[in-house]
């Protein structure tokens, strides 16, 4: 594996979650991978006051916990020789100045700044870069999501982020494009000429993604009581899943290729207006049940949260998607926390056969799916009908299975591995583009504004379900089941 080019890496919010759990890790294991110089330089940025040995100390805890088996005391020795931590209140201006005492004499090499910090700090923390003129031509900003909580803040933000660097220098975080199961969907889709004339209405039924979670909010109650998984996943991973899927294939894989495609299918998505919210969208919350037969709280019972909280742990819709391609195809998009078990899984249920000549099943499963599984496994099957063994022509559902992992052997990267390698690469193909955030946004703010203007409160859902029955209902309501349900 090539090493990179030399680089120095500030990463606001250093003593955050994010940071000490995913990107230092993901930075000592591309380390350790022989891909980050020696010349390289990596600072925690944060406002505790930490000596470098105190940040040290934490940062080994992190990535032993998060490493277990993989970590290696000779590696992380000489990994942690690059890391080092800078005290900084980020709305102080003068707290700057360390910075470019920091960075003197390295402008020639390539400067990211990872803001892993609330986006509300997002301007400010530009601003004064700006003005301790620390942000040079091979400078990249990273965003961490959520950027703003509506398309009003999201564009404040990007405009005053937008002030300091250039569009090409900003990454827009969704990390689950940097998931290789994820890439794999673009192989699937793009790189066989298979599916292509099967991938659209008349051959297709319906689409279900699912992005189910066992965690609940665990140390994050502050930040997820005010955002919700609206917010949360649907505005970001949820679309960017189903943008993958439905996007025309591009021109090449350039970033500006993929980019405009994904674009034209969120401008595509038909926006759910008013009374819609009532019977396309499910909003639930959890009460305490048990997930894997361990007991767990209810929401209303976690750390942070308000007694009288309405914010919705769970989110079910029904999405149109105004093309050709997709006309009269409905797509279900189902996230939560707390549900049965962590999966994520993409769902193509294509059409029966129009005239059946053989005994066909007692069962609904008469159609020929494609799943496409993220996690906890990576795998992609087919479901086929097949001749049962024996006398007569009685027809039964098989599966062609691919599990990935069993067939590569290998590691996949952690997607922070991948996306933070490409910011140093400069490779902006998995981050999202300004005007794709602003559409997704554009298609999310009125399904908050229809559920305040019909008073729609959370359907209560017990931790270990896979949510409220008004998501199985309103799928029921078009002749469809979830995946799991059938
Ligand atoms: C994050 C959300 O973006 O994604 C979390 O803020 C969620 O609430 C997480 O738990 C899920 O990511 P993954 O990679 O574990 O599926």
């Amino acid at each position: 594996m090539a090493v990179l080019p030399t680089f120095d890496m500030l990463l606001f919010g250093g003593t955050g979650d994010l940071v000490t759990r995913k990107l230092l890790p993901a930075l000592y294991r591309r380390y350790a991978a022989g891909q980050v110089s020696a010349e390289s330089r990596i600072f925690g940025v944060a406002r505790t006051a930490l000596s470098r040995n105190e940040y040290l100390i934490q940062a080994e805890a992190a990535c032993r916990e998060f490493l277990g088996k993989e970590f290696d005391a000779p590696h992380w020795t000489a990994f942690s020789g690059l890391l080092n931590y800078v005290k900084l209140d980020a709305a102080a201006e003068m707290d700057y100045a360390a910075l470019k005492t920091l960075l003197k004499g390295r402008d020639d090499i390539i400067r990211v700044f990872f803001f892993s910090t609330a986006s509300n700090l997002f301007s400010v923390i530009c601003r004064n870069l700006a003005k301790a003129a620390v942000v040079t031509p091979l400078s990249r900003v990273v965003l961490e999501k959520p950027l703003g909580h509506d398309c009003q803040s999201a564009d404040l933000i990007n405009t005053q982020v937008g002030a300091v660097f250039a569009e090409k220098q900003i990454y827009r975080i969704d990390h689950y494009l940097g998931k290789e199961a994820v890439q794999n969907l673009m192989a699937l889709r793009f790189g066989n000429a298979l599916f292509e004339p099967l991938w659209r209405r008349g051959l297709i039924k319906h689409v279900q993604i699912t992005v189910a979670e066992e965690l609940g909010v665990e140390r994050r109650g502050q930040f997820y009581d005010k955002t919700g998984a609206l917010r949360d996943m649907v505005q970001n991973h949820l679309l960017q899943l189903l943008c993958i899927m439905a996007m025309e294939p591009p021109a090449s894989s350039d970033p500006d290729a993929v980019r405009d495609e994904k674009l034209k299918v969120l401008r595509a998505l038909r926006p759910l207006r008013d009374r819609d919210v009532l019977t396309k969208t499910v909003r639930g919350q959890y009460k305490a049940g048990a997930v894997r037969g361990a007991p767990v709280p209810g929401y209303l019972e976690e750390a942070d949260i308000a007694a009288d909280s309405r914010t919705e742990t769970f989110a079910a819709l029904k999405v149109d998607i105004d093309t050709w391609r997709w006309a009269g195809v409905p797509f279900y998009l189902r996230t939560g926390k707390r549900l049965q078990d962590r999966l994520t899984e993409l769902v193509v249920t294509f059409d029966e056969v129009p005239h059946p000549i053989f005994e066909m099943p007692p069962t609904t499963r008469t159609a020929n799916e494609l799943v496409i599984r993220l996690q906890p496994d990576e795998s992609i099957t087919m479901t086929i009908l097949a001749k049962n063994p024996g006398e007569g022509m009685r027809l039964k559902p098989v599966s062609l299975a691919l599990d990935l992992g069993e067939t590569f052997k290998t590691r996949s990267l952690d997607a922070y591995e991948r996306l933070l390698m490409d910011t140093v690469r400069g490779n902006l193909t998995l981050f999202m583009r300004r005007d794709e955030l602003d559409a997704a946004w554009a298609w999310i703010d009125p399904i908050r504004a229809g559920w305040e203007q019909y008073d729609e409160r959370p359907k209560i859902y017990v931790a270990g379900s896979w949510g409220p029955a008004a998501s199985s209902a309103m799928i029921g309501r078009d002749g469809f089941a979830w995946h799991d349900e059938l």
